[in-house]
Protein backbone atom coordinates (compact mmCIF):
# COMPACT_ATOMS: atom_id res chain seq x y z
CA UNK A 1 0.00 0.00 0.00
CA UNK A 2 2.92 2.22 0.92
CA UNK A 3 3.76 1.93 -2.89
CA UNK A 4 0.03 3.70 -3.67
CA UNK A 5 0.86 7.10 -2.09
CA UNK A 6 4.72 6.94 -2.28
CA UNK A 7 5.87 10.22 -3.86
CA UNK A 8 2.19 10.95 -4.73
CA UNK A 9 0.96 14.58 -4.57
CA UNK A 10 -1.36 14.89 -2.10
CA UNK A 11 -3.66 17.93 -1.03
CA UNK A 12 -5.38 18.10 2.46
CA UNK A 13 -8.00 20.95 2.90
CA UNK A 14 -8.78 22.07 6.65
CA UNK A 15 -5.64 20.25 7.70
CA UNK A 16 -4.34 23.24 9.99
CA UNK A 17 -5.98 20.99 12.69
CA UNK A 18 -8.18 17.84 13.49
CA UNK A 19 -8.52 15.15 11.08
CA UNK A 20 -7.05 16.80 8.37
CA UNK A 21 -3.77 17.48 10.23
CA UNK A 22 -4.07 13.65 10.64
CA UNK A 23 -4.32 12.98 6.89
CA UNK A 24 -1.63 15.36 6.61
CA UNK A 25 0.94 13.43 9.07
CA UNK A 26 -0.16 10.61 7.58
CA UNK A 27 0.19 10.72 4.34
CA UNK A 28 4.05 12.77 4.95
CA UNK A 29 4.64 9.17 6.78
CA UNK A 30 3.92 7.18 4.22
CA UNK A 31 6.41 9.52 1.73
CA UNK A 32 3.80 11.26 -0.28
CA UNK A 33 4.92 15.25 -0.67
CA UNK A 34 2.21 17.19 0.93
CA UNK A 35 -0.12 20.63 0.37
CA UNK A 36 -1.95 21.66 3.85
CA UNK A 37 -4.56 24.11 3.32
CA UNK A 38 -6.43 25.77 5.84
CA UNK A 39 -8.39 29.06 6.21
CA UNK A 40 -6.32 29.67 9.05
CA UNK A 41 -2.64 30.01 7.63
CA UNK A 42 -1.08 30.13 10.65
CA UNK A 43 -2.30 26.85 11.42
CA UNK A 44 -1.45 25.45 7.63
CA UNK A 45 1.77 26.85 8.04
CA UNK A 46 2.78 25.05 11.61
CA UNK A 47 1.67 21.52 10.00
CA UNK A 48 3.48 22.22 7.04
CA UNK A 49 6.28 23.01 9.17
CA UNK A 50 5.91 19.75 10.53
CA UNK A 51 5.84 17.40 8.19
CA UNK A 52 8.19 18.89 5.27
CA UNK A 53 5.05 19.78 3.57
CA UNK A 54 3.73 22.68 1.65
CA UNK A 55 0.95 25.50 3.41
CA UNK A 56 -1.50 26.67 0.79
CA UNK A 57 -3.82 28.63 2.67
CA UNK A 58 -7.16 30.24 1.93
CA UNK A 59 -10.50 29.10 1.37
CA UNK A 60 -10.70 25.85 0.26
CA UNK A 61 -12.99 26.38 -2.65
CA UNK A 62 -9.97 28.80 -4.29
CA UNK A 63 -6.98 26.72 -3.72
CA UNK A 64 -6.65 24.06 -6.07
CA UNK A 65 -4.27 25.53 -8.86
CA UNK A 66 -2.27 26.82 -6.57
CA UNK A 67 -2.25 23.46 -4.63
CA UNK A 68 -1.31 21.63 -8.30
CA UNK A 69 1.27 24.40 -9.39
CA UNK A 70 3.11 23.64 -5.50
CA UNK A 71 2.95 19.75 -6.22
CA UNK A 72 4.66 20.37 -9.69
CA UNK A 73 1.56 20.40 -12.14
CA UNK A 74 -0.23 17.29 -10.70
CA UNK A 75 -2.39 16.13 -7.82
CA UNK A 76 -2.87 12.88 -7.23
CA UNK A 77 -4.40 12.86 -4.31
CA UNK A 78 -7.18 15.43 -3.38
CA UNK A 79 -8.60 15.24 0.50
CA UNK A 80 -11.86 17.56 0.73
CA UNK A 81 -11.66 17.30 4.18
CA UNK A 82 -12.51 21.35 5.25
CA UNK A 83 -16.24 21.16 6.73
CA UNK A 84 -18.16 23.81 8.83
CA UNK A 85 -20.46 22.12 12.21
CA UNK A 86 -23.61 24.64 12.83
CA UNK A 87 -26.12 23.53 15.47
CA UNK A 88 -29.40 24.54 15.05
CA UNK A 89 -30.90 24.93 11.50
CA UNK A 90 -34.67 23.88 13.45
CA UNK A 91 -37.58 24.79 11.16
CA UNK A 92 -39.25 26.61 14.32
CA UNK A 93 -36.34 28.77 14.46
CA UNK A 94 -36.01 31.74 12.22
CA UNK A 95 -34.09 30.52 9.16
CA UNK A 96 -30.46 31.50 8.90
CA UNK A 97 -29.56 31.80 5.22
CA UNK A 98 -26.30 32.32 6.03
CA UNK A 99 -25.28 29.56 7.97
CA UNK A 100 -26.98 27.00 5.00
CA UNK A 101 -25.07 28.92 2.59
CA UNK A 102 -21.85 28.78 4.13
CA UNK A 103 -22.18 24.92 4.99
CA UNK A 104 -23.19 24.27 1.82
CA UNK A 105 -20.52 26.29 0.19
CA UNK A 106 -17.93 24.36 2.28
CA UNK A 107 -19.31 21.22 2.84
CA UNK A 108 -20.45 20.54 -0.89
CA UNK A 109 -19.88 22.84 -3.40
CA UNK A 110 -15.80 23.38 -2.62
CA UNK A 111 -15.81 19.24 -3.43
CA UNK A 112 -17.56 20.18 -6.44
CA UNK A 113 -15.10 22.79 -7.61
CA UNK A 114 -12.13 20.55 -6.77
CA UNK A 115 -13.69 17.88 -8.81
CA UNK A 116 -14.31 20.14 -11.63
CA UNK A 117 -10.63 21.15 -11.84
CA UNK A 118 -8.92 17.66 -10.93
CA UNK A 119 -11.21 15.47 -13.38
CA UNK A 120 -9.29 16.54 -16.86
CA UNK A 121 -5.91 15.74 -15.47
CA UNK A 122 -7.41 12.32 -13.80
CA UNK A 123 -9.13 11.06 -16.74
CA UNK A 124 -6.35 11.68 -19.05
CA UNK A 125 -3.87 10.07 -16.80
CA UNK A 126 -6.12 6.88 -16.11
CA UNK A 127 -6.27 7.91 -12.50
CA UNK A 128 -6.77 10.06 -9.69
CA UNK A 129 -7.83 9.57 -5.68
CA UNK A 130 -10.84 12.18 -4.14
CA UNK A 131 -11.04 11.35 -0.28
CA UNK A 132 -13.89 12.98 0.72
CA UNK A 133 -14.41 14.02 4.49
CA UNK A 134 -17.97 13.18 5.35
CA UNK A 135 -19.50 12.25 8.41
CA UNK A 136 -22.10 9.76 9.58
CA UNK A 137 -24.34 12.34 9.58
CA UNK A 138 -24.16 11.76 5.56
CA UNK A 139 -25.52 8.47 6.14
CA UNK A 140 -27.57 8.95 9.43
CA UNK A 141 -28.64 12.43 10.40
CA UNK A 142 -27.13 14.48 13.21
CA UNK A 143 -29.99 15.46 15.88
CA UNK A 144 -30.04 19.10 16.38
CA UNK A 145 -27.83 19.95 12.96
CA UNK A 146 -29.86 20.76 10.40
CA UNK A 147 -27.69 22.18 7.82
CA UNK A 148 -24.82 19.80 8.80
CA UNK A 149 -26.78 16.50 8.22
CA UNK A 150 -28.65 18.04 4.60
CA UNK A 151 -24.94 19.07 3.28
CA UNK A 152 -23.03 15.84 4.40
CA UNK A 153 -25.74 13.63 2.82
CA UNK A 154 -24.95 16.03 -0.08
CA UNK A 155 -21.35 15.54 0.01
CA UNK A 156 -21.56 11.01 0.16
CA UNK A 157 -24.23 11.53 -2.91
CA UNK A 158 -21.22 13.50 -4.68
CA UNK A 159 -18.94 10.93 -4.05
CA UNK A 160 -20.76 8.32 -4.88
CA UNK A 161 -21.30 9.93 -8.34
CA UNK A 162 -17.77 10.72 -8.72
CA UNK A 163 -17.36 6.75 -7.81
CA UNK A 164 -19.80 5.23 -10.22
CA UNK A 165 -19.28 7.63 -12.74
CA UNK A 166 -15.41 7.41 -12.97
CA UNK A 167 -14.10 4.04 -11.33
CA UNK A 168 -13.51 2.46 -14.68
CA UNK A 169 -11.62 4.96 -16.22
CA UNK A 170 -9.32 5.25 -12.91
CA UNK A 171 -10.35 6.88 -10.35
CA UNK A 172 -10.45 6.04 -6.81
CA UNK A 173 -13.14 7.68 -4.40
CA UNK A 174 -13.47 7.10 -0.57
CA UNK A 175 -16.13 8.32 2.01
CA UNK A 176 -14.40 8.91 5.20
CA UNK A 177 -17.80 8.62 7.56
CA UNK A 178 -16.99 9.10 11.42
CA UNK A 179 -19.15 9.48 14.44
CA UNK A 180 -17.48 12.03 16.80
CA UNK A 181 -13.29 12.24 16.45
CA UNK A 182 -12.05 14.35 18.99
CA UNK A 183 -11.18 17.55 17.75
CA UNK A 184 -11.88 21.54 17.79
CA UNK A 185 -15.40 20.97 15.67
CA UNK A 186 -16.13 18.02 18.21
CA UNK A 187 -15.57 20.11 21.33
CA UNK A 188 -17.81 22.62 19.58
CA UNK A 189 -20.84 20.57 19.76
CA UNK A 190 -22.46 21.17 23.28
CA UNK A 191 -25.05 19.17 24.56
CA UNK A 192 -26.16 16.84 21.50
CA UNK A 193 -22.59 16.22 20.69
CA UNK A 194 -22.35 14.87 24.50
CA UNK A 195 -25.61 12.78 24.45
CA UNK A 196 -24.27 11.50 21.07
CA UNK A 197 -20.61 11.95 19.73
CA UNK A 198 -18.52 12.16 22.46
CA UNK A 199 -18.95 8.68 24.78
CA UNK A 200 -17.81 6.54 21.28
CA UNK A 201 -15.47 9.12 20.19
CA UNK A 202 -12.12 8.29 18.15
CA UNK A 203 -8.69 10.11 17.60
CA UNK A 204 -7.93 11.69 14.22
CA UNK A 205 -5.23 9.35 13.67
CA UNK A 206 -7.65 6.51 14.17
CA UNK A 207 -9.88 8.05 10.89
CA UNK A 208 -6.49 8.39 9.16
CA UNK A 209 -5.58 4.69 9.68
CA UNK A 210 -8.98 3.74 9.36
CA UNK A 211 -8.51 5.92 5.68
CA UNK A 212 -5.21 3.65 4.76
CA UNK A 213 -6.49 0.45 5.37
CA UNK A 214 -9.60 1.71 3.18
CA UNK A 215 -7.46 2.56 0.48
CA UNK A 216 -5.35 -0.75 0.75
CA UNK A 217 -8.58 -2.86 0.06
CA UNK A 218 -9.87 -0.51 -2.05
CA UNK A 219 -13.70 0.20 -0.54
CA UNK A 220 -15.20 3.07 -1.20
CA UNK A 221 -16.98 3.58 2.62
CA UNK A 222 -14.62 4.42 5.27
CA UNK A 223 -16.16 3.69 8.70
CA UNK A 224 -14.04 4.46 11.50
CA UNK A 225 -16.90 3.60 13.46
CA UNK A 226 -17.84 0.29 12.57
CA UNK A 227 -21.28 -0.05 14.07
CA UNK A 228 -22.39 2.88 11.69
CA UNK A 229 -22.77 0.20 9.16
CA UNK A 230 -25.44 -1.49 11.37
CA UNK A 231 -27.31 1.98 11.52
CA UNK A 232 -27.61 2.76 8.26
CA UNK A 233 -28.35 -0.81 7.54
CA UNK A 234 -31.08 -0.46 10.21
CA UNK A 235 -32.23 3.18 8.35
CA UNK A 236 -32.48 1.21 4.70
CA UNK A 237 -34.49 -1.82 5.80
CA UNK A 238 -37.19 0.14 8.28
CA UNK A 239 -37.14 4.05 7.85
CA UNK A 240 -39.82 4.51 9.91
CA UNK A 241 -38.69 1.96 12.63
CA UNK A 242 -35.32 3.98 12.46
CA UNK A 243 -37.09 7.29 12.70
CA UNK A 244 -38.60 6.64 15.81
CA UNK A 245 -35.16 5.28 17.43
CA UNK A 246 -33.84 8.71 16.66
CA UNK A 247 -36.66 10.74 17.69
CA UNK A 248 -36.38 8.83 20.85
CA UNK A 249 -33.02 10.13 20.83
CA UNK A 250 -33.89 13.80 20.27
CA UNK A 251 -36.71 13.56 22.91
CA UNK A 252 -33.99 12.44 25.28
CA UNK A 253 -31.42 15.93 24.59
CA UNK A 254 -34.41 17.84 24.60
CA UNK A 255 -34.86 16.76 28.43
CA UNK A 256 -31.06 16.95 28.91
CA UNK A 257 -30.76 20.33 27.75
N1 LIG B 1 -14.94 15.93 14.62
C1 LIG B 1 -15.94 15.12 14.33
O1 LIG B 1 -16.60 14.56 15.24
C2 LIG B 1 -16.27 14.82 12.88
C3 LIG B 1 -17.10 13.72 12.62
C4 LIG B 1 -17.43 13.43 11.30
C5 LIG B 1 -16.94 14.22 10.28
N2 LIG B 1 -16.14 15.28 10.57
C6 LIG B 1 -15.68 16.09 9.44
O2 LIG B 1 -14.27 16.09 9.42
C7 LIG B 1 -13.80 17.24 8.74
C8 LIG B 1 -12.71 17.89 9.57
O3 LIG B 1 -13.28 18.32 10.79
P1 LIG B 1 -12.51 18.32 12.19
O4 LIG B 1 -13.35 17.58 13.15
O5 LIG B 1 -11.10 17.95 11.99
O6 LIG B 1 -12.69 19.85 12.55
P2 LIG B 1 -11.65 20.99 12.97
O7 LIG B 1 -12.52 22.13 13.31
O8 LIG B 1 -10.68 20.47 13.95
O9 LIG B 1 -10.85 21.26 11.62
C9 LIG B 1 -11.48 21.82 10.50
C10 LIG B 1 -10.47 22.73 9.84
O10 LIG B 1 -11.04 23.20 8.62
C11 LIG B 1 -10.70 24.56 8.48
N3 LIG B 1 -11.65 25.18 7.57
C12 LIG B 1 -12.94 25.52 7.79
N4 LIG B 1 -13.48 26.06 6.70
C13 LIG B 1 -12.51 26.06 5.75
C14 LIG B 1 -12.47 26.49 4.41
N5 LIG B 1 -13.52 27.04 3.82
N6 LIG B 1 -11.32 26.32 3.73
C15 LIG B 1 -10.21 25.78 4.32
N7 LIG B 1 -10.21 25.36 5.60
C16 LIG B 1 -11.35 25.50 6.30
C17 LIG B 1 -10.73 25.13 9.88
O11 LIG B 1 -9.96 26.32 9.98
C18 LIG B 1 -10.15 23.97 10.68
O12 LIG B 1 -8.74 24.07 10.86
C19 LIG B 1 -15.02 18.12 8.50
O13 LIG B 1 -15.46 17.99 7.18
C20 LIG B 1 -16.04 17.55 9.46
O14 LIG B 1 -17.35 17.80 9.07
C21 LIG B 1 -15.80 15.61 11.84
Amino acid sequence: MVGAVQDAGVVVTGAGGGIGAALARRFAAEGARVVVNDLDAGRAKAVADEIGGIAVPGDASSIVGEARDALGGTVDVYCANAGVAFGGGNADKPLDEKVWATSWDVNVMAHVRAAHELLPGWLERGSGRFVSTVSAAGLLTMIGAAPYSVTKHGAYAFAEYLSLTYRHRGLKVHAICPQGVRTDMLAATGSAGDLVLKPTAVEPEDVADALFKGIEEDRFLILPHPEAAGYYQARAADPDRWLTNMNHIQQKWEEAR
